[in-house]
C-alpha cells in the first residue's frame, strides 16, 4: 500500500521495549569518585597517574609542587585524603576546586561570591591516614580538584575519594535509575552525526538537575545575606571563607539553583527543572519538598511568596512569585498528584489574588519590583511579568475545575482575557514584529516575547510564528541572546525560546537552537562537558553580565536543563494534556532527525513514543499510554502526490483514513484509548 513497502521491518520486534540508553547516562555508578585523569603537574610528584580511578600506587609530592586532576565531568560531594608517608609534621596539602578550566588554582578553589575566590582547605597530616573535610566544606560542584603541596620536604598521598553527596535520598545503587529516556538517530541518508549531540544533551541535563539535589543540611554557602555584620563573604586578600551548612528545608532531599551556588530554593529554576526532572528521573518528592519550603514562607498578611527560600531574604519578585504558583500547577499537570494542590490551594489562591490587586486599570499589572532573573529594567508594564500571570491564570482554572472550585474560575478568566487585549493594545510592535518590553522602551526583551508566545498571549498562529522567526533572527554564533539583560545568553530565557519555537511550529528551530546553545555549553573545552552553566556572554565569554566575578558563575545550574523537557515532548511528542496523562498527546516533529524514541513515567504508568521517518516521508509511530487514559495522535501531512494514507492499531481498535492529496497541515486524531499502538502513515 505505501510506497516503500520493506518499511522499518527492523522495528517490529523491538515494539516499545524499555530501552534506557544506559550509555548516555552522567551519574556516577558509585558514590565513591576517583580521579579520571591528570590534568596538570607543576613541580616534582612521582607517581601521580596513581590516584586516577583504574590506577593503584600512591603519588609522592616533593617540596612545592601540584597535581589538578580532571572527574571528565563535574561532580560534587566531600574529599578524603588517604595520606601515607610523611618526611616531618610540617608537611601541608591543600585542596581547590574549580569547574571550569578557567580557574585552575594552586591557591583558591572558583568562587560563590561577587567579589574574590574560596579559600582553599587543607590539612597538616599528623601522620598516615584518611583526612576528610568537614560535612560543611562539600564542594556542590567541580571538574578539577588540584593538591597543592607547598612546603618542604615530601608527602605521599595514597588515595583521593570523593564522597558523592547529590540526589542524598536515593540509594547509591538506584541513582542511575532513570525511569525516562531519550534517544534519536540522524535523518536516513545524511550523515552529520549532530542526533548524538543531541542526545547527549538530553542527558546532561537529566544529570544537571540530579547534581543540584541536595541534602538540605547543607545548603546556601552564603551564610552573609543572614549575617550581614559577620560577612564571611568579604575577601581578605582576596579570598572568600566559603561553607555550606545552612538548612533549607525540613525534608530529606531539595532542589537548588545550583550545584556549587547558590545552593538556595529558588522558584525560577524550578520551573525549569521540574519537567527535565519528570521525563527523567521523575523526582517528585524532591520538588514537592522545595515548594513546600516556599510555601511556608508565604506572607499571610499579604499573600506574598518569596523571592528564595531561606536563608535569602524576603523579598517580592512579581515574577518569582507566580513561578511557585506555576510549579504547584505542574505537579498536578505533569504527575496528576492532585493532593499537594489540594493542601497548597487556599495559600495558592491567596497569592494569585495578590498578584491581582498589583493590575491597574490598563488590565496590565505594573511591577514595581525589580526582582526578576537577573535581568534589568523590570518595571511598569512588563511583557514577561504579564505573559506569566497570563499562564499561572490559566492553570488556576485548571486547578479550580479539578478541585470543584468554582468561586475563582470566571474571575480568572476575565483578568486573563483583559490581560490578553492590553498586552495587544499596548505593548505589540508590530514594526518589529515582536513585543516591547513596557509601553515606554523600544527594548524588545527574549524572555516576555518567548513567554507571550508560549503563554499563548498570542491572538493568531501568524502571530506566534512572526515572534518565532524574530526572535531566530537575532541569534548569534554562541546562541540566542537576552538583550534585557545586557550582552548576555541565558539558558533559562532559553527554555522559554525553545517553547515558543514549537508552539509556532518550528521543530527544527527548536533543535537548531539547541545544537547551537547546549552544543556550545556542553561541548566548549571551558565547559565541563556534562552539566549547563548558568549563564554567559553573546561574544562567548564566560561572563555573565549580571555578576561582577566571573568565576563565581555556576556550571551546573537547573535553569539551563530546558531541551530535556522539551526534547521529550515537543521533537519526540510524548505529551501530557492534563492530570498526568489522565489525557496524553503523541505528536512527534522530527525537525529533521530520523528516528526517536523517548517515554517517561507519571503516576499513571509509562507514556512513551519511538517514530521512524522513511525515504519517502512515511511515519512509522508505536507509542504507548496507560490503561484507561484517552489521548490524541497529531502528524504532519506529507505532500502525497495522491492519498495520504493513515492506519493505527491497539489491540482490537483499529482505525484507517484516507485523505485526498491537497490537504496541508496537522493532521489530528482524538479518542484514543491506551495501550500499545502501532501506526503507519504516508502517501498511498
Ligand atoms: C601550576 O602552574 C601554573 C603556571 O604557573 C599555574 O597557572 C597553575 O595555577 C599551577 N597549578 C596549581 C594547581 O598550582
Ligand atoms: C600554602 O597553602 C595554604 C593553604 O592554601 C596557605 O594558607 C598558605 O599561605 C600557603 N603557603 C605558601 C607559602 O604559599
Ligand atoms: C558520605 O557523606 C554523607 C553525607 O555527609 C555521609 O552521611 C556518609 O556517611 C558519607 N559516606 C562515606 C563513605 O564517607
Ligand atoms: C557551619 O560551618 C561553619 C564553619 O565551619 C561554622 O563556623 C558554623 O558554626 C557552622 N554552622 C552550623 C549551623 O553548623
Ligand atoms: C522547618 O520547620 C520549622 C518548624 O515548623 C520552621 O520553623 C522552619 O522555618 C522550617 N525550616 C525550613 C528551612 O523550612
Ligand atoms: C507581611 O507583609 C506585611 C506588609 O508588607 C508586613 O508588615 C509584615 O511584617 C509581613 N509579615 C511577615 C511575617 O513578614
Ligand atoms: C521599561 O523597559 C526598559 C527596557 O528594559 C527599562 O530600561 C525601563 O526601566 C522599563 N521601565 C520601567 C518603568 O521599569
Ligand atoms: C507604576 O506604579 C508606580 C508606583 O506607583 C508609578 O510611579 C508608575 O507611574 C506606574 N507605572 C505605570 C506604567 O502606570
Ligand atoms: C468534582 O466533582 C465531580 C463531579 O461532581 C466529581 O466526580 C469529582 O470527584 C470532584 N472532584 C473533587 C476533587 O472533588
Ligand atoms: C489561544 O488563545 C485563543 C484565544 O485567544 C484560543 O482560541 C486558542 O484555542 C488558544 N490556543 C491554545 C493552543 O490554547
Ligand atoms: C524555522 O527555523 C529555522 C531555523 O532552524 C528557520 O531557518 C526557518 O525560517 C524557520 N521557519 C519558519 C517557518 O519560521
Ligand atoms: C565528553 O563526554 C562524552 C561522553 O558524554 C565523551 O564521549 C567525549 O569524549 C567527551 N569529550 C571530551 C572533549 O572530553
Amino acid at each position: 500500500m505505501f510506497a516503500s513497502s520493506l518499511f522499518f521491518s527492523g522495528l517490529l520486534s523491538s515494539a516499545l521495549a524499555v530501552a534506557k540508553y544506559d550509555e548516555y547516562i552522567l551519574t556516577p555508578s558509585s558514590r565513591k569518585i576517583h580521579p579520571s585523569s591528570v590534568y596538570n603537574i607543576n613541580g616534582t610528584v612521582d607517581g601521580s597517574e596513581s590516584l586516577i580511578a583504574s590506577s593503584s600506587g600512591s603519588a609522592i609530592f616533593h617540596d612545592f609542587s601540584a597535581v589538578t586532576y580532571d572527574y571528565g565531568k563535574n561532580i560534587g560531594g566531600i574529599v578524603s585524603l588517604t595520606i601515607g608517608a610523611i618526611s616531618d609534621t610540617d608537611q601541608l596539602i591543600g585542596i581547590t576546586f574549580s569547574e571550569s578550566s578557567l580557574w585552575i588554582s594552586g591557591e583558591w578553589s572558583d568562587a560563590t561570591a561577587d567579589e574574590g575566590n574560596d579559600v582553599s582547605l587543607f590539612f597538616y597530616p599528623s601522620g598516615p591516614g584518611v583526612y576528610t573535610v568537614g560535612e560543611q566544606y562539600q564542594r556542590g560542584g567541580f571538574r578539577y580538584l588540584s593538591l597543592v603541596h607547598n612546603t618542604t620536604g615530601s608527602l605521599e598521598v595514597q588515595k583521593i575519594e570523593v564522597n558523592y553527596t547529590a540526589v542524598p535520598h536515593i540509594e547509591e545503587a538506584q541513582m542511575r535509575a532513570y525511569s525516562g529516556w531519550f534517544h534519536s538517530d540522524e535523518l536516513l541518508d545524511t550523515n552529520d552525526g549532530s542526533d548524538e549531540l543531541i542526545n547527549r544533551i538530553w542527558y546532561a541535563g537529566a544529570y544537571t538537575a540530579q547534581l543540584c539535589t541536595l541534602d538540605p543540611h547543607y545548603g546556601n554557602s552564603l551564610n552573609f545575606l543572614t549575617d550581614p555584620e559577620n560577612n564571611p563573604s568579604t575577601p581578605v586578600n582576596g579570598v572568600v571563607n566559603w561553607y555550606s551548612n545552612t538548612t533549607i528545608a525540613n525534608a530529606s532531599s531539595v532542589l537548588a539553583d545550583g550545584a556549587k551556588r547558590d545552593r538556595l530554593v529558588w522558584p525560577g529554576d524550578m520551573v525549569v527543572s521540574w519537567p527535565s526532572m519528570l521525563v527523567s528521573t521523575n523526582d517528585k518528592v524532591t520538588v514537592t519538598n522545595s515548594l513546600t519550603s516556599l510555601f511556608d514562607r508565604q506572607n499571610m498578611t499579604t499573600g506574598v511568596m518569596p523571592y528564595a527560600g531561606v536563608p535569602f531574604p524576603f523579598m517580592y519578585s512579581a515574577t518569582y512569585h507566580l513561578h511557585s504558583l506555576i510549579g504547584t500547577a505542574e505537579i498536578y499537570v505533569y504527575d496528576g498528584d492532585l493532593e499537594f494542590v489540594r493542601e497548597k490551594w487556599e495559600q495558592w489562591k491567596f497569592a494569585l489574588a495578590y498578584s491581582l490587586s498589583t493590575i491597574d486599570e490598563t488590565g496590565l499589572i505594573n511591577v514595581t519590583s525589580s526582582a526578576d532573573w537577573l535581568r534589568f529594567g523590570m518595571g511598569g508594564h512588563n511583557i514577561e511579568a504579564n505573559a506569566i500571570l497570563y499562564h499561572t491564570l490559566n492553570y488556576g482554572v485548571i486547578l479550580a475545575e479539578a478541585l470543584n472550585d468554582t468561586s475563582v474560575i470566571t474571575t480568572y478568566q476575565n483578568y486573563a482575557a483583559n490581560i490578553k487585549s492590553a498586552a495587544q493594545d499596548l505593548l505589540w510592535d508590530p514594526s518589529a514584529n515582536l513585543f516591547r518590553d513596557n509601553e515606554t522602551t523600544s527594548l524588545h526583551p527574549q524572555d516576555g516575547n518567548a513567554w507571550a508566545v508560549l503563554a499563548n498571549l498570542t491572538t493568531s498562529s501568524s502571530q506566534a510564528a512572526s515572534i518565532s522567526q524574530s526572535l531566530i533572527s537575532r541569534w548569534t554564533t554562541y546562541g540566542a541572546p537576552a538583550p534585557e539583560a545586557g550582552p548576555t545568553v541565558s539558558p533559562f530565557v532559553g527554555f522559554f525560546e525553545l517553547q515558543a519555537h514549537a508552539a509556532a511550529h518550528n521543530a527544527s528551530a527548536v533543535l537548531a537552537l539547541t545544537r547551537l546553545q547546549w552544543g556550545f555549553m556542553l561541548d566548549d573545552a571551558r565547559m565541563t562537558n556534562s552539566t549547563f552553566i548558568e549563564g554567559y556572554s553573546t561574544d562567548g565569554s564566560l561572563h555573565y553580565a549580571p555578576y561582577r566575578n566571573d568565576p563565581r558563575v555556576s556550571h551546573a545550574h537547573g535553569w539551563s536543563t530546558g531541551p530535556t523537557s522539551v526534547l521529550t515532548f515537543q521533537i519526540a511528542g510524548v505529551q501530557i494534556v492534563k492530570a498526568g496523562g489522565r489525557e496524553w498527546r503523541i505528536a512527534p516533529r522530527l525537525g529533521g532527525l530520523g528516528h526517536t524514541h523517548a517515554g517517561f513515567e507519571t503516576s499513571l504508568g509509562v507514556f512513551a513514543a519511538r517514530t521512524k521517518l522513511g525515504e519517502g516521508g512515511e511515519l512509522r509511530i508505536e507509542f504507548e499510554a496507560p490503561e484507561g487514559t484517552v489521548g490524541r495522535l497529531s502528524v504532519e501531512r506529507p505532500r502525497c502526490a495522491g492519498m495520504m494514507v493513515l492506519e493505527g492499531r491497539c489491540g482490537r481498535e483499529e482505525f484507517a483514513i484516507r485523505e485526498n492529496e491537497g490537504d496541508v497541515g496537522d493532521f489530528e486524531i482524538a479518542g484514543l484509548g491506551g495501550g500499545e499502538w502501532v501506526l503507519t502513515f504516508g502517501c498511498a
